[in-house]
């Protein structure tokens, strides 16, 4: 097999920001199978459960250190009215789900069920605020009845429907895409509605919270520049002087137009460049916002949030158009190591990430089985396995020299290594995706300042790139060690062709 040789030099002992753990956020919707029959099964289902809500799910997610939970949408949270997801399930009102498959909702999965959800994961929950079509008061009254101690009104009645303790609720977005499904607005009026909304989305005692304006699609700039100039000068401390902490940014991996998005699984070499192109065009709009926010907001002490993002394919064959169920190949997951190495590197601005969507819709990590109720690792869910120690780690600037490491896609160079590192706790882990479909690459890492010990290496890939995890082969894409070398102060490897490795190593002295 023809190969490549590339040399990364890590500088151990300059460590850069720290990269915050949400940015490996996920994010759950009413749409189609995420929450019922993905997270929701109900107490009487025979798959096991903890009050309704599937075991095997939440380990799979605990095993990588989920580290929040963006509920309930999406374009859905837009429409839904948090009043009707409390109380005995049975007095439920329903409504329909315009948004996803015109399905009705029977509210059986509501705010207690959410927060139950967040306790078994470990993880925070960021709500997602209706602005839509709610009300001031409607938001105001929902962080009333998660967050206070007393006996308030809505304290009393989260009581009342058997929660005493309030829950501590973080991260709260103030609306969904106002410009599309959240209503269609323009940013100037969206602007003024997020700062109104913002002012009622209350502190109940020692609950703080880090308010999200519904931020731009894509690399719309204009959008957060319009946010962006409602905080003003940020020579004050950032909580008094703004409505919110941070603007949101949505980001999806669409390779085609809307209508003919493609095929998760049969695609050809020229779409694989597309998608990766494509993939590459996120953090050219994340570089973009943030250069805008860098003119208001020097300090960066408001966050950028990707509340939203993966890919987005046809939905599969035979499925509700509604649902956005597709397969998960080794594509996707290079798509997200990919990802993932922006994300580093710009994590002095954007503070969080949340992959759309976690079970059974869009980038998934975990598909379900309707029919055996069999539970899947996908490509997707492996590449956050390896990189889960990237959490609240340092992030290490890498310099990475591989000139032939490179590929013309319609007239635009697209990098096929993509490399970053970081350290905590004594460790490094380093992280590198091969997208080349032919050549696989010698990696030379050259680490200067510092020693590591106890190298070793993990490999993802599969023979075709085209691969994903099913019934029959559970594990066609899954982690393998890998071999590596490491002497006076260079660790040597192969990376096979497409395919996405880590590396650990114990700092000495
Ligand atoms: O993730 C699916 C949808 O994509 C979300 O509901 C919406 O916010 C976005 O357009």
């Amino acid at each position: 097999m023809p190969n490549t040789s590339a040399r990364a030099i890590v500088n151990l002992d300059v460590t850069g920001h720290t990269i915050s753990r949400h940015i490996y956020g996920h994010f759950a919707e009413h749409l189609g199978r995420c929450i019922y029959g993905g997270f929701w099964v109900g107490e009487d289902s025979e798959i096991p459960n903890v009050g309704g809500i599937r075991t095997d799910v939440v380990d799979a997610l605990r095993a990588i250190r989920i580290p929040n939970l963006r509920w309930p949408g999406g374009c859905f949270a837009d429409e839904y009215h948090w009043r009707d997801g409390i109380g005995p399930r049975e007095q439920r009102p329903r409504m329909v789900n315009s948004h996803w498959g015109d399905v009705v909702e029977d509210n059986s999965f509501g705010t207690h069920e959410f927060m139950a959800l967040c306790e078994l994961l470990g993880a925070d929950p960021y709500i997602s605020g209706n602005v839509g079509s709610g009300t001031v008061r409607e938001m105001s009254d929902w962080i009333e009845y998660l967050t206070r101690a007393d006996d308030s009104p809505m304290a009393a009645l989260r009581a009342a429907n058997g929660r005493e303790e309030p829950w501590r609720v973080p991260f709260w977005g103030l609306g969904n895409e106002a410009w599309g499904c959240g209503g269609n607005m323009r940013a100037e009026a969206y602007a003024d509605l997020a700062r109104q909304y913002a002012t009622y989305v209350r502190e109940h005692n020692d609950n703080r919270v880090y308010r999200i304006a519904a931020g731009a699609d894509a690399d719309d700039v204009s959008w957060t520049r319009v946010l962006m100039e409602q905080l003003g000068s940020m020579t004050e401390p950032v909580r008094s002087a703004s409505p919110f902490q941070a603007v949101s940014v949505h980001r999806y991996t669409v390779p085609g137009p809307w209508e003919n998005k493609g095929s998760a699984t049969g695609f050809s070499e020229e779409d694989y460049w597309t998608t990766m192109a494509t993939a590459k065009g996120t953090e050219t709009a994340l570089r973009k916002h943030a250069r805008v926010m860098d003119c208001y907001d020097p300090d960066k002490k408001v966050g950028l949030v990707l509340d939203e993002w993966g890919t987005w394919w046809d939905v599969e064959p035979g499925t509700n158009p509604g649902f956005l169920f597709q397969q998960n190949t080794l594509r996707d997951a290079l798509v997200a190591g990919m990802h993932f190495d922006a994300f580093h590197a710009l994590a002095d601005r954007l503070v969080m990430a949340n992959i759309a969507q976690t079970v059974n819709v869009l980038q998934a990590m975990i598909h379900t089985d309707p029919d055996t109720n069999a539970l899947l690792l996908t490509p997707t869910y492996h590449v956050f396995a390896m990189n889960a120690d990237h959490q609240d780690a340092q992030y290490l600037p890498t310099h990475l020299d591989a000139p032939a490491a490179v590929r013309s896609v319609d007239g635009a160079e697209v990098p096929t290594l993509s490399v970053s590192a970081s350290r905590k706790d004594g460790k490094v882990l380093l992280s590198a995706s091969n997208l080349d479909l032919e050549h696989s690459v010698t990696l030379s890492v050259d680490l200067r300042g510092g020693r590591l010990d106890s190298v070793t290496a993990q490999l993802l890939t599969a023979e075709k790139v085209d691969t994903w995890n099913d019934a029959g082969n559970p594990h066609a894409v899954a982690p393998a060690d890998l071999e590596v070398a490491s002497a006076d102060g260079v660790v040597r490897l192969e990376i096979p062709p497409h395919s996405f490795v880590t590396v650990r190593g114990t700092l000495v002295g």
